[in-house]
């Protein structure tokens, strides 16, 4: 990684990229942010993107493409079966894991159907450091179930523990005492673990809990989805690791582990998904899955041009220079608000910057979606679009009653290479503003509520006319246009 060192100016994280294609942005006047945001059923997945400044929704499929992934494109090898693409980026998957099977896939969640689907029945359990939604969805579909043995400090917002994904590995021996090997589907390993902050997982306790699940025969799979973000934690964060190259780091991770998967929406910097296995015997188990659900086995629902973009992603990946650019903004973003006293995730992690709405929206209610309000004052305040991950992100118990997540949390992602340090600046402003004026934030509440994966689709109204009050005193700050 280049130290680029300033000379008066104080130390700020630096862009190695510069800009060839741009997308126009347009700030809409507050009024009209709070008539599209009453629209959106207050809800910022139901906003339009021409609508939004700073889109921070998600990292997913949203990430900025290079010239050299873009020029890849230009060769890609339009067949149903056998694609010379599949095989260029086959032959880049086993360089870079040195795993031999490769099962493409057309998103992550594909992966984590087929994986669930050949390895999950009826009260099988699921070992994870923690949960992805759509990963537990489809073990919770087959009748499985998860044991999330994370250690307690990862779930702690405030920290300077630099490995906060980390799992227990105590909890993990007393979990395979109790459910018994044969119960046990698999060993899921997050990197960059999403729902907790974007948090790593060093490879020390990778290797540790890896060696346990080989003891008893467990079979052990990596979602590298965020692995990008986590090597990059290892070499600056794990001492015995920083003499390592990202590739070395990657392959001694590779090399514990039996099945990897991943979303390339992620990884990659493109749009798919693949799952790669060590073993012969285990990928002919999976492959009659991907043309079921997928498509044939040399593209799985991609299409080629992603392939080779994403091929092209996969060695960029490796570059310290690319995957330094996300955790060094978001650090610099969650260092900033937390000296103002903004409550926020720390230490940052990859992904994103993550605001603690229990505590900036205590006055709120958990019945009344702090999270979930906090996001669309955001919208309100700035024409940001962050993401809601707490208690509207779950889903009612069975008798009905909400279930209280142990975390109410507002994502502002970063996706890779796409925001510029001035921008960055206007949402850490934006936030402090939005900050000193909390109390002005007020609950939401339900006019339409789907049974499953509400925070989609559903919609909301605001519990009083907080929204008009706060957009009020936005124009007295900032003017009409602002
Ligand atoms: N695993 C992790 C760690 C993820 O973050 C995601 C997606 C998936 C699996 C599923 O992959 O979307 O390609 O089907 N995370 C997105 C997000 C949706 O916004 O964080 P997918």
């Amino acid at each position: 990684m280049s130290e680029i060192k300033f000379y008066k100016h104080e130390q700020i994280p630096m862009e190695m990229h510069k800009v060839k294609i741009v997308q126009q942005l347009h700030l809409l006047p507050a009024d009209e942010r709070l008539a599209k945001m009453k629209e959106a059923g207050f809800n910022t997945f139901q906003l339009h993107n021409g609508d939004i400044f700073m889109d921070m929704l998600t990292d997913s499929g949203v990430n900025a493409m290079s010239d050299n992934m873009q020029a890849a494109m230009m060769r890609a090898d339009d067949a149903y079966a056998g694609s010379e693409t599949f095989y260029r980026m086959q032959e880049k998957l086993e360089e870079i894991f040195g795993m031999k099977y490769c099962l493409p896939a057309h998103q992550g969640r594909a992966c984590e159907n087929i994986l669930a689907t050949r390895f999950v029945t009826p009260g099988k359990c699921v070992i994870m450091n923690y949960h992805f939604t759509t990963a537990k969805a489809h073990i919770t579909r087959l009748g499985g179930h998860v044991e999330e043995l994370v250690k307690d400090e990862g779930l702690i917002s405030k920290s300077d523990l630099p490995f906060k994904g980390n799992i227990d590995l105590k909890k993990v021996e007393e979990c395979i005492k109790k459910e018994t090997p044969e119960n046990i589907a698999f060993m899921r390993i997050e990197s960059g673990t999403n729902l907790i902050g974007g948090q790593p997982i060093s490879y020390e306790n990778m290797k540790e809990v890896t060696d346990l699940a080989k003891k008893h025969g467990i079979v052990t799979v990596l979602d590298a989805s965020l692995l990008q973000d986590n090597l990059y934690f290892i070499k600056v964060r794990e001492e015995s690791m920083k003499d390592k190259s990202i590739r070395e780091i990657t392959r001694m991770i590779a090399d514990l582990f039996d099945i990897i998967y991943f979303s390339a929406r992620k990884f990659g910097f493109a749009r798919g998904g693949a799952i790669l296995v060590r073993d012969e015997e285990m990928f002919h188990s999976m492959e009659d899955l991907v043309p079921m659900f997928e498509g044939f086995l040399t593209y799985g629902g991609m299409s080629v041009k992603e392939m080779e973009a994403m091929t092209v992603g996969f060695d960029e990946s490796m570059e310290m220079d690319v995957i330094s650019q996300g955790p060094q903004f978001i650090d610099y973003c969650v260092k900033a608000l937390d000296e103002y006293g903004v409550p926020v995730i720390t230490p940052g992690g990859g992904l994103g910057a993550h605001l603690d709405a229990m505590e900036i929206c205590k006055h709120i209610p958990q019945e009344e979606y702090p999270a979930g309000a906090l996001v669309c004052a955001l919208y309100l305040c700035g024409g940001i679009r962050g993401m809601e991950r707490g208690t509207l992100s779950e889903e009612r118990e069975p008798d009905g009653s909400e279930r209280f997540a142990s975390m109410e949390l507002v994502r502002l992602a970063f996706p890779r290479r796409v925001f510029t340090l001035s921008q960055t600046e206007y949402v850490i402003d934006r936030v402090k503003w939005l900050y000193d004026h909390r109390d002005l934030i007020g609950g939401l509440r339900f006019t339409h509520e789907p049974k499953t994966l509400r925070f989609f689709t559903g919609k909301l109204e605001a519990t009083s006319d907080w929204p008009e009050r706060l957009v009020k005193a936005y124009k007295e700050e900032f003017g009409e246009e602002g």
